[in-house]
């Protein structure tokens, strides 16, 4: 293989290759193969989206990266180190952190409760020594939820309770964050504003990987888009390549979905 030279100067602090890397992720579920030698890498600072019509296996991807469903073939990458037969623990204090289609809050807590309790678990189990409110204010202002910090959850609107979500996620420190239709309930504001803080959180280095029906948010937000059709990548490129691409068009963005 010929060698490139490195150009002078090149970044130090950036680790070689991706933040996440899946590499021939196949998933079966007895005779129907939901995902179907799936590459796909996520980058650090940038946000990076997968798109696809319902059943395309976007949630089996996550949890395949998460560990909740186990691979018949492939490899789940984070900074480097291969996780594909860790434990979800085990990948959740090595930096992946996730929100869920279906929204898990806990909604008898209150906003900051949630937030704190997944601070004060990484904290054990990260050995960090300080106390866990040090961590917690700050996302609460950041995911601009502080003014409702006391409230139970249960009593918030879907909406609200998407970012308590986010919060709880981000109080884990993650390095790449997994976010399952995050703007599902959302009105167009709050949307815009999802859009808005992803695109924040991602520019301080966060790795963030996107499923979303909400194909303007992920135009808007994304670097990089992945487009999954029957449990396969049929498509990956930047937004403005993406829009352009007929067999796209014809799978997904043209298909006049109702939701
Ligand atoms: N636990 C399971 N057992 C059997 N089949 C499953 C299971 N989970 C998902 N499937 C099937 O796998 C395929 C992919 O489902 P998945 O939920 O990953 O799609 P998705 O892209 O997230 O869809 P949506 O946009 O509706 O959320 C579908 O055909 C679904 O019915
Ligand atoms: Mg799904």
């Amino acid at each position: 293989m010929e060698a490139v030279d490195e150009a002078p100067g090149a970044a130090l602090d950036e680790a070689p290759g991706a933040a996440l890397e899946v590499e021939g992720v196949t998933v079966s579920f007895g005779g129907l193969l939901a995902l179907d030698e799936v590459n796909l890498d996520v980058d650090a600072r940038s946000v990076t989206g997968l798109i696809g019509p319902n059943g395309a296996g976007k949630t089996t991807l996550f949890n395949a990266i998460c560990g909740l469903q186990s691979m018949r073939r492939g490899s789940v990458t984070l900074d480097g180190k291969n996780l594909s037969r860790s434990a979800p623990h085990v990948r959740a204090r090595r930096g992946l952190a996730r929100t869920f289609q279906r929204l898990e809050v806990f909604g008898s807590l209150s906003v900051r409760d949630n937030v704190r309790v997944a601070a004060e678990l990484h904290n054990r189990f990260s050995d960090v020594t300080g106390e866990a409110d040090a961590t917690v204010e700050p996302i609460l202002e950041r995911v601009g939820i502080a003014d409702i910090a006391d409230e139970y959850v249960d009593s918030l609107p879907t909406g609200i309770a998407r970012l308590v979500e986010l919060a709880r996620a981000l109080a884990t420190e993650p390095k790449v964050l997994l976010l399952d239709e995050p703007s599902s309930g959302l009105d167009p504001s709050e949307t815009s504003e999802m859009g808005n803080l992803l695109t924040e959180i991602s520019s301080e280095g966060l790795a963030v990987l996107l499923v979303e029906h909400d194909v303007g948010l992920v135009m808007s937000t994304c670097q990089r888009v992945y487009v999954l059709e029957f449990g396969r990548i049929i498509a990956c490129g930047t937004s403005e390549e993406i829009r352009g691409n007929e067999q796209v068009q014809a799978a997904y963005l043209g298909a006049g979905r109702g939701d």
